[in-house]
């Protein structure tokens, strides 16, 4: 195992720095064993402990995961009252193994919408962990990317109308910097678990020359090996950005 690391580190480049990951599968996985949905989304937190460490270990620099959408308050309300606690239980069982192991925590979405205790919860775990130096998870919560679009163009307009913003500087760069992941390279990596073949409103802007990996495993059964399987298939793909060769450009 550990010289499976040491090999897979030698080869820096071929690690995703930012790795993101779509959690689906857990009202499935639930069903298969006849417990209802919620049984998943409870063991949903245990991968998602696993994963973090594993990339960590494999030196991922920043981790996000897709943990509630802009479209899942379309579930009972039961289900989304049961997600909305899950951020606090998540912290409360796993914070100090996260800060032991230098894992720094954000969150990423439109936080207008998520009751207080979820907030509060999520807030003293950014704080607590904004110095460390590791791993940067980042959980996308009460994110959609249309949603992420809609607040760029509005704040956008907004700095032009205080002529805070020249019209004319708007470029590529300076659009992702009104995107919810200004401070994040884009994601290397895509995964996404449970069989579903869509990106379903998640990081659309961010995700232009993502690699992308489907696997039908059910998020709770996800594990490590499953992670370091994505990453190997990683390290195989050539990535051309529109070029021959690489990201770099041909013509020099
Ligand atoms: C993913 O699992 C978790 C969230 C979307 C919050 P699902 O709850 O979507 O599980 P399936 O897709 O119904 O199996
Ligand atoms: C995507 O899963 C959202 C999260 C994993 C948080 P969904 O289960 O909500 O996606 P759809 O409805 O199958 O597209
Ligand atoms: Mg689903």
């Amino acid at each position: 195992m550990a010289e499976y690391h040491k090999q897979l580190s030698s080869d820096a480049q071929k690690i995703p720095e930012h790795v993101a990951i779509i959690m689906d599968g857990n009202g499935r996985w639930a069903q298969k064993r006849s417990l209802p949905r919620v049984s998943g989304h409870r063991e949903a937190l245990k991968t998602i402990k696993r994963v973090t460490l594993e990339a960590q270990r494999l030196g991922v620099k920043v981790l996000t995961l897709y943990a509630f959408s802009t479209e899942n308050w379309k579930r009972p309300k039961s289900e989304v009252d049961f997600l909305m606690k899950l951020p606090q239980q998540f912290l409360n069982t796993y914070l100090v193994e996260l800060i032991e192991n230098n894992v720094q925590v954000r969150v990423m979405g439109d936080m207008t919408r998520i009751p207080q205790y979820t907030m509060r919860a999520v807030s003293q775990a950014v704080e607590q962990t904004k110095s460390n130096t590791g791993l940067i998870l980042n959980f996308a919560l009460n994110y959609g990317s249309h949603s992420e679009i809609v607040s760029a163009v509005k704040k956008m307009v907004q700095d032009v109308q205080a002529r805070k913003l020249d019209p004319e500087s708007i470029d590529e760069d300076l659009l992702a910097d009104y995107m919810l992941s200004p401070a994040l390279p884009d994601p290397d990596l895509l995964i996404r678990t449970g069989g579903e073949l869509r990106l379903s409103n998640f990081m659309l802007w961010q995700l232009a020359y993502t690699e992308l990996y489907f696997t039908d495993t059910f998020w709770p059964d996800f594990n490590e090996e499953d992670l370091r399987k994505a990453v190997r298939e990683f390290a195989c793909r050539q990535r051309r950005f529109g070029g021959l060769n690489g990201k770099g450009g041909d013509n020099k």
